[in-house]
């Protein structure tokens, strides 16, 4: 008898499969480069553990409030107020203040899950009815369709074109709203692409999104620090439209800018109505986040964002530099420079029409799979992310793996190439 029904219809991850692959293949003994996970590769902060040790130390391992520990609420509140409704500037921020409406997050608009993964996934419960279509602007994260189906939603691909820098335009926003929609789910800094809106493209894609009152607006800002042109957080919809406010939710987690995604700590802004509606389902699913993961997180935003800034604007831009020219300088594959977030989102449509008959490569999981296979190389294929000919490549590793990893990928495409004549 099958016990599983209509979950084990989910695609697995294609990022954990790849990565389960090349681990076996280190167990196996072969030097196998890792390109697949959206990590940073340093440690937390040894503050935010000691405050974990100590709260363990204290006796916080006990269950806790669903919806978070009430002064992390609060410190969360009062960093979004900051972050997205204090100091705009400029042309963009004069028409956001004209428009700025009397909003501001309190700890109960607040709500922490188990990283932003289990919060958006509460957030997706809360706001679809079945059959509800949720737009989700393509190339995106894999997960995003996947939560919404599990949410009995109906996923929506929006496609982006590479002449737009994988950016939804607004006509396109409009074009799509026209068959109705009860929400949107944007990315920015997006994963895979890297693609950052500016204020100004964020202010017409507002524009748009006014016209249709009954569609909430998701905002996984998970990659908001990880951007390179400015010092602070990427612009957001919400500087550029406070308006918006009321029928959005912002996520964002520990997890990367923190370099805490094993704590498993994330959280929504959000009306009161929707946070008392995700408090619910998480008490019903998850109950809590365990208290000394939020007390550690805690600490860390008492941390400030030096070191994170100095880090991205140093190392993190070296070495996205650095994987730029490598990848772009091979031959046959297309490649822009990513403004945000940790990857870059390779065009290797070219090869694919290559490839000998024998052993054609139909496909980026093909692609994907014989370069693992041949130079031991990890990367994602682009069907992950809801469009093909493309891969992901993680480049916050160090630069000498970077150029090892461009070499093999120089020597596996030699290879496609010359079989694909013969
Ligand atoms: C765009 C995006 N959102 C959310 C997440 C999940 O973050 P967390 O580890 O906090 O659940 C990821 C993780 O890769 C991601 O890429």
């Amino acid at each position: 008898m099958k016990l599983s029904k209509r979950v084990s219809a989910l695609p697995a991850s294609g990022t954990m499969a790849m990565t389960a692959l090349a681990a076996r293949l280190r167990a196996a003994g072969r030097d196998v480069i890792q390109l697949t996970v959206g990590e940073p590769d340093w440690d937390t902060d040894e503050r935010a553990k000691r405050a974990a040790y100590d709260a363990i130390r204290d006796g916080q391992t006990k269950y806790q409030p669903s919806a978070g520990l009430p002064e992390l609420r609060r410190a969360l509140a009062d960093r979004a107020n900051a972050e997205l409704f204090s100091g705009l500037r400029g042309t963009a921020g004069r028409a956001a203040s004209s428009r700025r409406i009397d909003f501001e997050y309190k700890p109960e608009n607040v709500v922490v899950g188990a990283g932003a993964k289990f919060v958006l996934y509460a957030a997706l419960q809360a706001l679809c009815d079945p059959g509800e279509r949720v737009l989700v602007p393509v190339p995106s994260w894999g997960s995003y369709r996947a939560m919404i189906e599990l949410a009995q939603g109906l996923a929506v691909p929006v496609p982006t074109r590479p002449e737009n820098g994988f950016k939804l335009a607004a006509d396109e926003l409009r074009a799509a709203l026209r068959s109705g929609a009860r929400a949107i789910v944007f990315n920015s800094p997006n994963n895979p692409t890297g693609a950052t809106y500016a204020l100004d493209e964020w202010a017409s894609l507002a524009a748009v999104l006014r016209e249709s009152e009954d569609v909430a607006i998701v905002c996984d800002d998970v990659y908001h620090r990880f951007v390179f042109d400015a010092s602070g957080p990427a612009p957001h919809l919400l500087q550029a439209a406070p308006d918006l406010a009321p029928r959005t939710v912002v996520v964002n987690a520990a997890s990367k800018t923190m370099a805490m995604t094993g704590w498993r700590v994330g959280w929504a802004l959000a009306p009161g109505d929707l946070i008392e509606a995700m408090s619910r389902f998480i008490g019903q699913s998850l109950t809590c986040v365990p208290g000394f993961s939020q007390r550690a997180v805690l600490e860390a935003l008492t941390i400030g964002d030096q070191a994170l800034n100095e880090r991205v604007h140093g190392e993190l831009a070296s070495r996205r530099e650095t994987a730029w020219r490598e990848f772009q300088a091979v031959s046959g594959a297309r490649v822009g420079k990513p403004e945000g977030a940790l990857f870059l989102w390779v065009d290797v449509m070219d090869f694919l029409k290559r490839g000998s008959s024998d052993r054609p490569l139909r496909n980026s999981m093909e692609f994907a799979l014989r370069l693992l296979e041949e130079e031991a190389l990890a990367v994602v294929p682009g069907s992950e992310f809801g469009m093909e000919g493309y891969l992901r490549i993680t480049y916050s590793v160090p630069e000498d793996r970077m150029r090892e990893a461009a070499r093999r990928f120089r020597s596996f495409v030699a290879r496609l190439c010359s079989s694909g004549r013969q």
